[in-house]
């Protein structure tokens, strides 16, 4: 397919040349910017908070906050005062040491920064949950990772099943009229008398960051661990993919916890030291469009679910606002559709900059740049330092456009460290020729763009959150009616995928409405609302293997009317 090239749209981007960039860079020059180079010890958050407080960055606004109720405001003196606070609260409440594992289980607040900051300080690991995740999903990642302490609200905590969790044993809670008692602490009367001075911890660049639980196709989330190195990547793509500079107001739309919401929504745009936004609250258009406009946000990060969903909401409300401070717009979590990006210079008169990555790579990692043309429907090309190819299944590397695994060559600084008590499944990420494989297939054409096809496996990809079919089978099978279920992603034109379940009803269960509603509620109280189907339909049977395994990809022909392929393995 013949697509026409978004011509670059002048200006003065950091990264000038790419083709020059990608031939020559190397990742120890970066590397010399940080403390690490002169004591051999770091720490993330040093880096994106307290070396901006004690220089000139000192009263620059580091922080928006805005929600419904709530507008504020701080500057990176006052981010690292706050941080500082938490740190001691952890350190002095908490018994808090290097390489806890501390979870934030909150919605988006200031409060939920300065936690993940000082937790960071004090050289633990934070495990950042989505706020929507309710108690099976939060259980299942405490438990996993033997977590000490939880930060959370009063209403979260209905959620945090703490007679399952022998290894929990602080939980402090941000709200109103905290009673201290048994593992209880008072987040606010404490931070009022915590010192806003502390000791940080300096780590080595290979300790624990930050811990991401993620779905594969099979199992339970798996715990991706990111350390302290990262930031070389977080900073050089925030300079090069994010192109940011010192008078940029950066607002990236992802919620902590996910990987955009941290890598690109805490570290990247806070170690170049620019003014962050984060909008509290739900999704909406006109909230959305008044963030820009109130703040002058010049850089924005946003989701294929997102940008679609403000297209629906059509062009006259976009028309109302002022966007002409917005100067690039990037997007990741799904394919970007090239309609989106014909909209965005229609409504915009910017492209918008598709960039692929994913948990497990940590930060971004094939791009587009400003620099360089656009072709719409393709991810980009590799980030200097970063070797990406499409490989066969032996590791062999394949020629420009035929479909493979979309591969990358071990050993970029952002790259996950381990997942989390399973050495093994971490092994299971890399093919001979050390390439990492990431799961999905793509191609690459004759001038080294890629473009994505699909994922291999069956994970789900719904409004841009990476769902695994088989926790939601699991959850299914756990309601009284379900005998059996079979779980798939299908082609949603707002959301991606939705999340469709074949189920298979016990004996004495009759097909309806109202069932369909109860299994449907089910999940989402024992999950996720997001990792609820939409979509529920009633087989007498499912496809399975001999050895019991249903097939997923027979159910997806089924529904897509497509060839069900091999049956060899189907049971009779
Ligand atoms: C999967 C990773 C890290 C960002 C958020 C998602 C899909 C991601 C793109 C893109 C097509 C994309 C892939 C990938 N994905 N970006 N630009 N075009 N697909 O992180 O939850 O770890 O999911 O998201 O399938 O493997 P994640």
């Amino acid at each position: 397919m013949k697509v026409e090239a978004l011509p670059v749209i002048k200006g003065d981007f950091n990264l000038k040349n790419y083709d020059e960039m990608y031939r020559e860079f190397n990742w120890g020059e970066i590397e010399k910017q940080f403390s690490w180079s002169e004591t051999g010890k770091v720490n993330m958050a040093y880096e994106a908070i307290d070396r901006h407080a004690q220089g000139e960055r000192k009263n620059k606004v580091a922080l928006y906050y805005r929600d419904p109720s709530r507008e504020e405001k701080y500057t990176f003196k006052e981010m690292k005062e706050m941080s500082n606070r938490v740190g001691n609260l952890l350190k002095q409440a908490a018994d808090v040491e290097k390489g806890d594992r501390v979870f934030v289980f909150m919605p988006r607040s200031p409060e939920c920064y300065f936690t993940i900051l000082g937790a960071i300080k004090l050289g633990a690991i934070v495990g950042p949950l989505f706020e929507a995740f309710m108690e099976g999903a939060v259980k299942d990642r405490l438990e996993d990772s033997a977590a000490k302490v939880i930060v959370t609200t009063p209403e979260l905590l209905e959620r945090v099943p703490l007679e399952d969790l022998p290894a929990l044993k602080h939980v402090v809670l941000v709200g109103e009229n905290i009673k201290e008692e048994g593992p209880i602490i008072d987040f606010y009367t404490r931070m009022k008398s915590a010192s806003k001075d502390l000791e940080i911890e300096w780590v080595d660049r290979n300790d624990g960051l930050i811990l991401h639980y993620t779905s594969g196709s099979t199992g339970k989330p798996k715990g991706v661990l990111h350390v302290h190195n990262a930031m070389v990547q977080h900073y050089q793509t925030a300079k090069w993919v994010l192109d940011l500079k010192d008078d940029d107001v950066y607002w990236c739309t992802a919620d902590p916890g996910w990987v955009t919401g941290t890598s690109y929504g805490i570290f990247g745009p806070w170690l170049s030291g620019v003014s962050n936004v984060i909008l509290g609250g739900r999704f909406k258009p006109e909230t959305w469009y008044q963030t820009i406009e109130e703040y002058g946000v010049t850089v924005w990060y946003s989701a294929p679910t997102a940008f679609r969903m403000l297209m629906g909401a059509g062009d006259e409300l976009v028309k109302q606002f002022d966007m002409s401070s917005l100067r690039h717009i990037l997007s990741v979590g799904e394919p970007l559709n090239p309609e989106v990006i014909r909209w965005g210079m229609k409504v915009f008169n910017l492209r918008v900059h598709d960039t692929w990555w994913m948990t497990e790579t940590g930060g971004q990692t094939i791009c587009n740049y400003p620099c360089m043309e656009i072709k719409p429907g393709s991810m980009g090309k590799p980030i200097p330092g970063i070797k990406a190819a499409i490989v066969d299944d032996q590791g062999q590397e394949l020629p420009p456009y035929r479909m493979g695994n979309l591969a990358i060559k071990r050993g970029w600084p952002s790259m996950m460290y381990t997942i989390w008590n399973n050495q093994a499944k971490y092994e299971s990420y890399f093919m001979p020729g050390d390439w990492y494989v990431s799961g999905d297939s793509a191609y690459m054409d004759e001038e080294g763009y890629f473009w994505f096809q699909g994922r291999i496996d069956d994970v789900i990809m719904t409004s841009g959150e990476r769902v695994g079919p088989f926790e939601v089978e699991s959850k299914l099978v756990e309601h009284p009616a379900v005998a059996e279920a079979g779980v798939i992603g299908k082609p949603d034109p707002v959301r991606g995928e939705i999340i469709k379940a074949f189920v298979a009803l016990r004996d004495g269960y009759e097909v309806s409405e109202e069932l369909k509603d109860d299994i449907r509620n089910f999940v989402k109280k024992g999950l996720a609302a997001h990792a609820a189907p939409r979509e529920i339909e009633f087989r007498d049977k499912l496809p399975k293997t001999r050895s019991g395994k249903i097939m997923r990809r027979v159910l997806k022909a089924w529904e897509l009317d497509l060839p069900t392929g091999d049956l060899s393995t189907m049971e009779d």
